[in-house]
């Protein structure tokens, strides 16, 4: 199957450098789709060019949070959370551009432009070891291994596992039984939430996006860490998770966030050539 990485991004002055970051890794990935979704009035030429040069298959959409959507802290306005609008634009190309019935396999994974991803969250070593063999560069690697992690490409509703840097832990995780089964989750922020899970702790297959086109992100109304309860609800119950990460016990992904840069000797007219692109 596909995979359909769902990118919302941006503009700010570490958009280019993240962006970069996460081509390098998808370059890594065979069969990977990147819809990228720029928050913009228009699809920007930094974006446009950095697509098309990456040689990835990709598709490049756009549209923009409305800027009252965008506060915070206004008790009767609660604000869309980021980059809701952006996925659920994607949401909506894909099941405008796949038919339920004869669609080709695929996979959703929701990939912010900041976190980090590990390939083993995409293949197994054994396939992404072949890949780099490719690249002539396997006298590097080390004894192949299997590390029996079962990526997501295998998902069959929707899979799981844990993340690292959220809710104020090292990592937030699924509860798995010994049974394989999920029942409920490791966090200490609001356990209760029907899905207690960073968005980049889950995918979903395309199947299911399809056969049930009314789920989306809900922008209104979703309390700050129900936006993904919001969604999964629609398409899944508890018991139909499968946990990946050799059963949740391996992390393959953070939660990073890029510090912002401090631009202060720019000044107010700038100093560099606002020409040169960054
Ligand atoms: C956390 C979660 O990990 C996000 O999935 C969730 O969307 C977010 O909180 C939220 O609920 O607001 P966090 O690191 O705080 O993530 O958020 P960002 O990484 O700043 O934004 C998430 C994504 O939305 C990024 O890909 C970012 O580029 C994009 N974004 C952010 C926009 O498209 N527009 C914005 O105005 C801000
Ligand atoms: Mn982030």
């Amino acid at each position: 199957p596909t995979i359909h990485v769902i990118t919302p991004t941006y503009s700010r002055p570490v958009q280019k450098a993240e962006l970069t970051r996460l081509a390098n890794t998808f370059l890594h990935v065979p069969n990977l789709h990147w819809i990228l979704v720029e928050d913009s009035q228009r699809r920007t030429p930094l974006v446009t060019r950095l697509l098309r040069e990456t040689g990835l298959n990709y598709t490049h959409l756009n549209v923009e949070t409305p800027r009252n959507y965008k506060l915070r802290g206004d008790v009767r306005d609660p604000r869309i959370p980021r980059g809701t609008m952006q996925r659920n634009l994607a949401l909506r190309w894909l099941r405008e551009t796949f038919s339920p019935n004869n669609s080709q396999a695929g996979i959703v994974y929701f990939a912010d432009d900041d976190n980090t991803y590990s390939l083993e969250l995409f293949e197994e070593i054994r396939k992404y070891q072949a890949v780099l063999k490719d690249w002539r560069v396997s006298s590097f690697c080390g004894p192949m291994e299997d590390s029996g992690s079962q990526p997501m490409r295998s998902t069959r509703k929707v899979s799981v596992w844990p993340v690292a840097f959220v809710g104020g832990l090292r990592y937030e995780s699924p509860k798995v039984n010994a049974a394989g089964k999920v029942y409920g989750w490791k966090t200490v922020f609001d356990p209760h939430r029907p899905f207690a899970i960073d968005m980049a702790g889950f995918a979903i297959n395309l199947r299911l996006i399809l056969f049930k086109p009314q789920a989306y992100f809900k922008l209104r109304g979703v309390k700050g860490g129900y936006q993904e309860s919001s969604l999964l609800k629609e398409l899944v119950t508890l018991n139909d998770l499968e946990p990946k990460a050799a059963n949740c016990t391996k992390i393959l992904v953070w939660h990073t966030r890029t510090e912002k840069p401090v631009l202060v000797n720019e000044g107010k007219k700038g100093f560099t050539d606002p020409n040169v692109e960054i």
